[in-house]
């Protein structure tokens, strides 16, 4: 039986470059950054580097880029840490529904502190509307928080529109590109973005990686305490072989973007076109027109998710449910709640993402294999 992983979204591996890359900062250059001699200053200039790198990628200042673990800290970092700077100004912070819990859950502990959230609806393809954005701002809306691109469906915002309308009333604007970057391009000055989140493990970093853009101008509180590492807004020893790798997958994940945007779209219409030559019922979760290349979410609507996950697992396709959290769990998903209500295709959806590693080939078995799946079981 052939292994297919397709479940990039959740976490993906290290690339074989990346690895390398970490061992030397793991062994024999094992300094701390704050150290002043040779072994701190080699250190350092290891963080130096990869700033650069993480700045450049996405239009950004040096200074304005701080090392995370990851997206969970990013998004929690840059909500409470701007939210808490802005709170004598205003007490409205606006959101969606379909946020990754990362986001949501940190609004909810805004809340329980004396915020007043606004959760946006989205529509059936999973998008925000413009125009109910303009009308829930207030005089004392501080902040807004909308994703880049879904982790569940795939589906882009319109960040461009976003931005400029936040941009124009001076409120700040904090994105999720945790699964957006590193397959669309992103500037944070042409989009207006002031704070924006990204993971390593879903670019081939290790886990434990990751990075908040934060621009100069944001008011922004620490919320940890200790050491004055990165600028004073994150304290804590930096990980610097974490950080070696994060530099190297930026640039690979970088320099291979458009091949890989183009390899994906590749993927998932082949997926289709068997399902469909298969005769197979399913349905797409998300836009098609506004995607994620390497996230399809379909329902497979007389086959509810749990059943259609185990046979993929038997068959050697791992997929998911949606969100890692929400995976395992006989929940509906709050995305798809929130797109469909409780229509039968929140509760038989399933999300193939791909990665580094995915061939035509395991494309083609994936897909073959799911359609034999859903014919076996509604026979
Ligand atoms: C959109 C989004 N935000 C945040 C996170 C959390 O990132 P991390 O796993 O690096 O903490 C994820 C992970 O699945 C995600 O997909």
């Amino acid at each position: 039986m052939k292994n297919v992983y397709l479940d990039h979204a959740a976490t993906s591996p290290i690339h074989p470059e990346v690895m390398q890359e970490m061992i030397p900062y793991l062994t024999e250059h094992f300094g701390n950054p704050s150290s002043i001699h040779q072994y701190g200053r080699r250190a350092r200039k290891v963080l130096d580097d990869a700033r650069q790198t993480v700045a450049s990628s996405i239009g950004a200042s040096r200074n304005d880029i701080i090392f995370t673990s990851g997206g969970t800290e990013s998004d929690n970092m840059a909500i409470l840490g701007a939210a808490s700077a802005l709170k004598e100004k205003g007490k409205h912070v606006i959101t969606t529904q379909v946020e990754h819990h990362a986001v949501l859950h940190t609004f909810h502990e805004l809340e329980k502190r004396g915020f007043d959230v606004t959760y946006l609806p989205v529509d059936q393809y999973g998008r925000i509307s413009i125009e109910q954005l303009k009308n829930e701002l207030r005089e004392d809306t501080i902040l807004v928080s909308i994703m880049y691109g879904n982790n569940e469906t795939g589906t882009l915002q319109d960040i461009q529109t976003i931005g400029s309308v936040l941009d124009e009333r001076d409120i700040f604007f904090h994105t999720d590109a945790v699964q957006a970057f590193g397959l669309i391009p992103i500037q944070v000055d042409e989009l207006k973005i002031d704070l924006l989140s990204a993971s390593g493990h879903k670019i081939n970093s290790p886990k434990g990686t990751g990075f908040l853009y934060v621009r100069e101008s944001v008011p922004f509180l620490p919320q940890g305490f200790g050491g004055e590492q990165e600028r004073k807004r994150r304290a804590g020893t930096e990980n610097v072989a974490g950080i070696a790798a994060l530099n190297k997958a930026v640039t690979i994940s970088q320099a291979e973007r458009k091949d890989r945007y183009d390899q994906y779209v590749n993927y998932r219409n082949r997926m289709k076109q068997i399902w469909d030559e298969q005769g197979i019922s399913y349905v797409q979760n998300g836009s098609a027109e506004f995607f994620l290349p390497h996230i399809l979410n379909v329902s497979f609507t007389e086959v509810s998710t749990e059943v259609m996950l185990v046979n993929l697992d038997l068959a050697g396709i791992a997929a998911s449910s949606g969100s890692a959290c929400t995976a395992g769990s006989v929940e509906p998903s709050h995305v798809l709640t929130a797109m469909f209500g409780t229509d039968e295709r929140t509760k038989s959806s399933v999300r193939f993402s791909f990665g580094l590693g995915n061939t035509i080939e395991d494309i083609e078995y994936a897909a073959t294999e799911t359609a034999k799946i859903v014919k076996r079981l509604t026979k």
